[in-house]
């Protein structure tokens, strides 16, 4: 059943290059400190998943950016990050823009899932192969850096822990296959917000810290989601209650353990690669006693 949600992260046609863009979980999520830049220090284990933005570029067009958005959550403005993006690879390159992008979003914004950065990475690297491959490894690095914390993870992948703000991606190289719930709520949560209420905990921090690496050590990273350790839950769930009751009921529902990704508000629970039929079940259940609209979708191979 993966094989149907799997796509490719490239195809060219005669239109002009196709590109995906991935959505991410966090498997795990701790926040150590505040710095002097206001970031604060984190750790977390990031999964891409067969949930995609996609993108077509056109390059045959005239002088400039031309940025078209489909779908909900995208304005179709020079404040868009993907347009943003565009206009750092060309000055990197130094050359003139000459670019048509479509933008399908399918990745909901304020969910916590990284769209946002996952089109930032996308655009960079698709750009990069339009341009054969201009830019080096580590200069794509840096723009990513610059484009905001997570970008960085979507350059590689599928599963990396990152530290620092987010931007220093240390990829895992085990497998993980795993099946996802995907609960996609209306609930719009702001990231800022979230990190702006956050109380520090540094022994919390160094406690889990601990357990994950010793499962990472191990090769048991599919030890690592069982904790549930995501430290922006508290204050996302204290900051809408809302979004602590939608939990609560799918914990209920469920009877399995529901994780938030990022500062939300998507919430997730993870089965074994082959539990299709049980997803489906779930997925179901979940549609009936909250008419609530979950995805099923699995780990992405690139
Ligand atoms: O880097 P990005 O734009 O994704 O971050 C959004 C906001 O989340 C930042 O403005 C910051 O307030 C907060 N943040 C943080 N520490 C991080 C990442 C994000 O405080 N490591």
């Amino acid at each position: 059943m993966k094989e149907k949600y799997l796509k490719p992260q490239f195809e060219t046609s005669d239109k002009g290059l196709l590109a995906r863009a991935p959505a991410k979980v966090n498997l795990s999520l701790l926040i150590a400190d505040k710095r002097p830049d206001g970031y604060h220090n984190l750790e977390t284990l990031m999964a891409k998943i067969t949930l995609y933005d996609e993108m077509l570029f056109e390059t045959d067009k005239e002088e400039g950016i031309e940025l078209v958005c489909n779908g909900l959550w995208s304005p179709a403005g020079e404040d868009n990050l993907v347009y943003k993006t565009c206009r750092l690879f060309y000055d990197a390159v130094n050359t003139e823009p000459r670019i048509k992008l479509t933008l399908t979003k399918n990745i909901p914004a304020g969910s916590g899932l990284g769209g946002a950065s996952s089109d930032a990475a996308t655009v960079l690297l698709a750009l990069n192969k339009l341009y054969n491959q201009s830019i080096d490894s580590s200069k794509l690095h840096k723009l990513a850096g610059q484009l905001g914390s997570d970008v960085a993870f979507f350059l590689n992948g599928p599963l990396a822990v990152c530290t620092g703000r987010g931007e220093k991606v240390s990829k895992v190289d085990k497998k993980l296959p795993f099946a996802a719930v995907l609960v996609l709520s209306d609930i719009n949560t702001s990231t800022k917000r979230v990190y702006g209420n956050f109380k520090e905990d540094l022994e919390l921090f160094s406690s889990l810290s601990g357990q994950i690496k010793a499962h990472i050590s191990k090769n048991r990273v599919d030890l690592v989601q069982k904790m549930c350790a995501n430290m922006l839950a508290k204050t996302s769930f204290a900051l809408d209650n809302e979004l602590a009751l939608l939990k609560k009921e799918i914990q209920e529902i469920t009877k399995l353990p529901v994780l938030l990704s990022g500062s939300g508000s998507a919430l997730f629970m993870i089965l074994n690669a082959g539990q299709y039929r049980e997803a489906e079940i779930l997925q179901r259940e979940i549609a009936n006693s909250r008419g609530c609209n979950s995805i099923i979708v699995f780990d992405n191979e690139w």
